[in-house]
This record gives structure tokens, C-alpha cells and sequence, in this order.
């Protein structure tokens, strides 16, 4: 069977906008409460992965364990030093071509929507100017499930109601590319981490490079 392109699904931490180090800095400042020094490669190990899916594995490497109350505590003090860190996101924090991606989209008549595993995708995708493009958006506030599960995805593409085989999700993370997977869809990896391509069908590395023929070339060819 081959695949056509109908529709498309956009990650949003890492794939239109970089947050990964403003959730590294407060990760590490929560650690170094802990007393443990969260490390860049460690990090990357929290790309994609939910918020208390994060603390948990952080929790883990500190050799740490916590009732549900203290997590919950942990989780906010978290979440206010991102909050004060994404303060000053605005329109120069779209990845460079993202807009110009989508203008691709509108031009084609590709449907498009956000499916990002962050509670505060929202406020994100406004900040930096996209909101207005994106007619459905399922974040960390609509699942119960983080990625890997595919429940993220599902709900986008039944909100959609566009064909799942047939239906791009871009991600940066190895977590929501096995969700992606799971959930049936076309899964594009995007940037330049080497692991990607092990779970992706295939990977781009920029929007500035990539023309939407491109991608609906590389999607003809998946067997
Ligand atoms: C993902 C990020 O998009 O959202 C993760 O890649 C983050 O690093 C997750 O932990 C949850 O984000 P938030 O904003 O709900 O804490
Ligand atoms: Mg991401």
C-alpha cells in the first residue's frame, strides 16, 4: 500500500519553537534542590517525555523517592521558574521556515494541527505568533497518557478526522516518534539527532531545506 500525504501533525517543543534548554534550566535548578546535577545528556533522555514522566525519571537518577503530594509541589516550582523562562517568547522564537511551511500547507490545502504533550502548549504557540494557524491543537491538558503513548496523536486525528496512514507527525523526540508509530501514523523525525532515524520513516533537518514536494516524495516511497 502506498502512502499519500492528507494531513499533518506538528510536535511544538523542538519542532516550531526551541524550549529544550528553558526546560533544562529548570530541571537542573529543581536537581541541584535535590542535590543532584542534572547533566545535558541526561537531558536529552526528557526530550518529548511529560512533565511528571520527567520528574519521575529525575527522581530515578537522584536515587530519590516522593509521596504523590511532594511530587505534585515539585512538578509547580517546576513549572513557574518555565514559565518566567518562555516570559519572553515572541514571533523570533519560530524555528526558522516553520511560517513558510505552513503557507505551503495552506497553498496545498493540507490540514494541519498541534499535538504536543506540554500543559502549556498553548500559551506557547501563541507567544510566538502561530496560534491563529492552527484549527486543532491537542496538548498535555486534553490526555491522560504522555507520549510515547499515542493518545496525543489520536485525539488530533480524530478532532481532524483525517486518515491516520496517510497523516505526517513531525517530532523531535524518540518518545513521540514511537508514539507516532503506535498510533499508525507517518512518523517524520525533524532535527538532527542521530537516534531519530532508528524510530522515524524518515527525517528532515530544518524547515528552511525542506519544500513540501520533498516531504510528499519521501512519503510515496515508504513501503
Ligand atoms: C514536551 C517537552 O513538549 O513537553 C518536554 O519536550 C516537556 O521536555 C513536556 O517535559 C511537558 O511540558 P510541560 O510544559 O507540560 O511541562
Ligand atoms: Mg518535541
Amino acid at each position: 500500500m502506498s502512502r499519500g500525504l492528507d494531513a499533518c501533525i506538528f510536535d511544538l517543543d523542538g519542532v516550531l519553537t526551541d524550549t529544550a534548554d528553558l526546560h533544562f534550566k529548570s530541571w537542573r535548578r529543581l536537581g541541584r534542590e535535590l542535590g543532584y546535577e542534572l547533566s545535558s545528556e541526561k537531558n536529552r533522555e526528557l526530550k518529548g517525555v511529560s512533565r511528571a514522566g520527567s520528574l519521575d525519571l529525575i527522581l530515578k537518577w537522584a536515587g530519590r523517592e516522593l509521596d504523590d503530594g511532594e511530587k505534585q509541589r515539585l512538578m509547580d516550582r517546576k513549572n513557574q521558574w518555565y514559565l518566567s523562562e518562555i516570559e519572553n517568547l515572541g514571533e523570533k522564537d519560530q524555528l526558522p521556515g516553520a511560517a513558510a511551511f505552513l503557507d505551503q500547507l495552506d497553498r496545498n490545502n493540507i490540514p494541519y494541527g498541534l499535538g504536543s504533550g506540554s500543559k502549556n502548549a498553548r500559551t506557547i504557540v501563541k507567544k510566538i505568533g502561530l496560534a491563529h494557524r492552527f484549527n486543532w491543537v491537542v496538548d498535555g491538558t486534553d490526555v491522560q497518557k504522555g507520549k510515547p503513548d499515542p493518545e496525543v496523536f489520536l485525539k488530533a486525528a480524530s478532532l481532524m478526522d483525517c486518515e491516520i496512514a496517510n497523516t505526517i507527525v513531525f517530532e523531535d523526540s524518540v518518545a513521540g516518534l514511537i508514539a507516532a508509530r503506535k498510533g499508525g501514523f507517518i512518523a517524520v523525525g525533524f532535527g538532527t539527532d542521530a537516534n531519530l532515524s532508528d524510530h522515524a520513516h524518515f527525517v528532515i533537518d530544518s524547515w528552511e531545506k525542506t519544500s513540501l514536494d520533498e516531504i510528499r516524495a519521501l512519503v510515496a516511497e515508504i513501503n
